[in-house]
C-alpha cells in the first residue's frame, strides 16, 4: 500500500489494474478503507482519497457536490487514468459518487452506492446542517463525530465489535473544522439525484447494511429498484459502515461486482 502526495488530493492506494475509486463518508477519511486498500488489492488498482480538509487533504474552498466530484475525478487524471472507472460512494460519498454518475458519465465503468441515499436533504434535515455547521464553527470538528457515534455501528456491534469502534473513532479524529463545515454545507445543499437514477447505465451495486440506523435500508432498496443494470446486496449484522463492521461479506460482494 502506497501513500501518494497530488496537487489536491491526498490519496491512499493500492493493487493494480482496472481502476477503482472509493470516497469516504462523513466525517470520516480514506482511512475508513482500510480493508478494502489491504482485502480487494488483487481485485483492482484501489484509490481512495482524502476529502478536503479530512485526513491528509488541506481544507479547501470547496462547498458543493459537485466540486467534490470535479476533485475526485482529478485524483484521476493526477494519477495518469483515463479508462473508465469503478466509482464507489459510502454516504456522503454516495452523494458524490452520484454527481459523478451525472457529471462524467463517460468516465464511469461501474457504479457503487453504499450506505447512501438519492434524495436531497428536507427542510428538517437542513436546519439540522445549519445547527452543526454553527457548532464545528464554535467548538471544532469533535462534536460532529460524537453526535453520530452512536448511530454508525449496529446496536449489537458496539458491544460485539470494541475494536470496530474504536477504529471508528481514529477514524474520525482526521476530521477537521474546515473539512467539517465543507462537507455539511456541501451535503445540505445537494441536489435530489432521484431523476438520475433511471437513466444510470452503467452496471450498478447497491451495499447496505440491514441495521443501518443513519439511512434506512428502504432508501437502498428505492435505489436498486429505479437503477435498470443494479443489483442489492443487504448485509446481515451491519449499521451504516458495512465496510468496516462485515469487511469479509462487504469485500465478497464488491470483488464479485468487480469481476463480472
Ligand atoms: C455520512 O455518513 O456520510 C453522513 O451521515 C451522510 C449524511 O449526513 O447525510
Amino acid at each position: 500500500m502506497t501513500d501518494t502526495m497530488i496537487p489536491s488530493l491526498h490519496v491512499q492506494a493500492s493493487g493494480s489494474g482496472a481502476p477503482v475509486l472509493l470516497i469516504h463518508g462523513f466525517p470520516f477519511t480514506s482511512r475508513m478503507w482500510h480493508p478494502q486498500l489491504h482485502g480487494l488489492a488483487d481485485a483492482g488498482r484501489i484509490l481512495a482519497p482524502d476529502l478536503p480538509g479530512f485526513g491528509n487533504s488541506p481544507a479547501a474552498p470547496t462547498h458543493s457536490v459537485d466540486a467534490l466530484a470535479h476533485a475526485c475525478m482529478a485524483v484521476l487524471d493526477a494519477q495518469g487514468i483515463s479508462e473508465p472507472a469503478v466509482v464507489g460512494g459510502l454516504s456522503m460519498g454516495g452523494y458524490i459518487a452520484l454527481a459523478i454518475a451525472r457529471l462524467y458519465p463517460q468516465r464511469l465503468r461501474g457504479l457503487m452506492l453504499l450506505s447512501t441515499r438519492a434524495g436531497a436533504d428536507g427542510a428538517e434535515a437542513k436546519a439540522n446542517r445549519d445547527k452543526a455547521i454553527t457548532t464545528a464553527q464554535e467548538q471544532g470538528p469533535a462534536p460532529a463525530g460524537e453526535g453520530m457515534f452512536p448511530k454508525l455501528l449496529a446496536p449489537g456491534n458496539y458491544d460485539a465489535q470494541p475494536q470496530t469502534a474504536e477504529e471508528l473513532k481514529a477514524i474520525m479524529a482526521g476530521a477537521t473544522t474546515g473539512g467539517v463545515v465543507m462537507a455539511l454545507t456541501a451535503m445540505r445543499d445537494r441536489p435530489d439525484s432521484t431523476p438520475l437514477l433511471s437513466s444510470i447505465s452503467v452496471p450498478t451495486l447497491v451495499v447496505h447494511g440491514e441495521e443501518d440506523q443513519v439511512i434506512p435500508k428502504g432508501e437502498a432498496e428505492a435505489m436498486a429498484a429505479a437503477i435498470p443494470n443494479s443489483q442489492l446486496q443487504l448485509i446481515p449484522n451491519a449499521g451504516h459502515v458495512p465496510n468496516l463492521e462485515q469487511a469479509e461479506k462487504f469485500n465478497e460482494a464488491v470483488r464479485k461486482f468487480l469481476s463480472t
